[in-house]
C-alpha cells in the first residue's frame, strides 16, 4: 500500500485536501495499514483508493475494516442484496428503479440530522458520468479558522438545529398521501437534533464548524433561545455554501475515475453532488461507518 499526498507535504500534516492510495487490498491490509489509511483520511480529509474492483459484499467488507456500518434509515435507498449499501442511481436495473436518483444535490454532512452521526463515508462510484463528474467539498475545520474573529465570538457557546425536512424525498408509496401526514411522519421518525455549532474533532483536535445549508435549520444561544436566522446566512455565506458558481476559495471539486473508492472525513467535510444540466447515467454505492469515537465527545452513548 502506498499513500501519496496531493500537495507534497509530510504524511500526516494537515494541508491541502486529498491523498491517493495505491495497492490497497482490504483482505490483506494489516491493522497498521488500516490505521495509516484512517490517519490519512483524518488529516487529508479524502483518501482515494485506486484500482478497486469489488462486488457489493466486498465493498461492505472493506467498510467493516474501517468501522461499524450504519444502515440508512429509509429503506428505499438500500441495495437489494446488501442493505448496508446506500444506492444513488438514475439507471434502472431490469426495468426497476434501484436506490434513489439525484441524491445529495445540496450542502450537507451525512446523517447530520441524526443524533449519532458516523465519522466516515465511503463512496464507490459504479457508473460515472462523462461530463459532470466529481463531488464538491468544503472543509469546515479550515472554514472555521478563516471566519472573522467577531463572527467566531458571536457563535461561541451557540447550538444549531439540524433536520432532514427540507430535503426528505417523497417515496413511491407516498403518492396520494396528504403532505401534512408525510411531514408529521418525517418529524416523528427523524426529529430535529441540536448540536453545538462547533465541536473539537476527536481525531485531530481541530475546531469544526458543524453547519450545512441543506440540514441546518436554526441557531440558538446557550440558553436555547432562537437567534436571528441572519447569523446562519452569514455563516453559510462566509463558508462558500451560497456560492452557486462554486468558485469560492473553500470549495474543492474532487474528481474520480472507474475503480476509485473515496473515503472521507464526515466530521470535517460537507459535500454536495455536482449539478448536472443534462442528466447522464450515474450510479454510486455508499457505505458509512462509525470509527472508534463518536462524532464529537459531547455525544453520549445511547
Ligand atoms: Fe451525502
Amino acid at each position: 500500500m502506498q499513500i501519496k499526498e496531493r500537495s507534497g507535504g509530510e504524511i500526516g500534516e494537515i494541508g491541502e485536501i486529498g491523498a491517493t492510495v495505491e495497492g490497497f487490498d482490504h483482505v490483506t491490509a494489516s491493522d497498521a495499514d488500516i490505521a495509516a489509511l484512517k490517519h490519512t483520511v483524518y488529516t487529508k480529509k479524502i483518501a482515494v483508493l485506486k484500482g478497486q474492483d469489488l462486488a457489493p459484499q466486498e465493498f461492505l467488507a472493506l467498510g467493516r475494516r474501517l468501522g461499524r456500518p450504519e444502515t440508512y434509515y429509509e429503506p428505499m435507498y438500500k441495495h437489494p442484496e446488501v442493505p448496508e449499501i446506500f444506492v444513488s442511481s438514475n439507471v434502472p436495473k431490469d426495468g426497476k428503479q434501484i436506490g434513489v436518483p439525484k441524491t445529495g444535490k445540496f450542502w450537507h454532512a451525512d446523517y447530520q440530522f441524526m443524533p449519532n452521526p458516523f465519522g466516515l463515508t465511503l463512496i464507490y462510484p459504479q457508473v460515472i458520468p462523462e461530463k459532470n463528474r466529481g463531488t464538491y467539498f468544503i472543509d469546515m475545520g479550515k472554514a472555521y479558522e478563516k471566519l472573522p474573529e467577531d463572527l467566531k465570538r458571536e457563535i461561541a457557546g451557540t447550538h444549531c438545529r439540524h433536520s432532514v425536512r427540507k430535503y426528505f424525498k417523497i417515496r413511491p408509496n407516498d403518492v396520494y398521501r396528504p403532505l401534512s401526514e408525510i411531514i408529521d411522519e418525517v418529524e416523528q421518525k427523524a426529529p430535529a437534533v441540536v448540536q453545538p455549532t462547533t465541536f473539537t474533532h476527536p481525531m485531530t483536535g481541530e475546531t469544526v464548524l458543524y453547519i450545512s445549508e441543506g440540514f441546518t435549520v436554526g441557531i440558538e444561544d446557550r440558553d436555547g433561545n432562537p437567534l436571528d436566522e441572519e447569523l446562519l446566512k452569514r455563516l453559510f455565506d462566509a463558508t462558500g455554501q451560497l456560492d452557486e458558481t462554486f468558485e469560492h476559495d473553500g470549495i474543492h471539486l474532487q474528481s474520480f475515475e472507474q475503480g476509485d473508492l473515496l473515503v472521507w472525513d464526515n466530521r470535517s467535510l460537507i459535500h454536495r453532488a455536482r449539478h448536472t444540466t443534462t442528466p447522464e447515467p450515474t450510479v454510486s454505492f455508499r457505505v458509512t461507518v462509525h470509527d472508534e469515537r463518536r462524532l464529537h465527545d459531547g455525544i453520549k452513548a445511547a
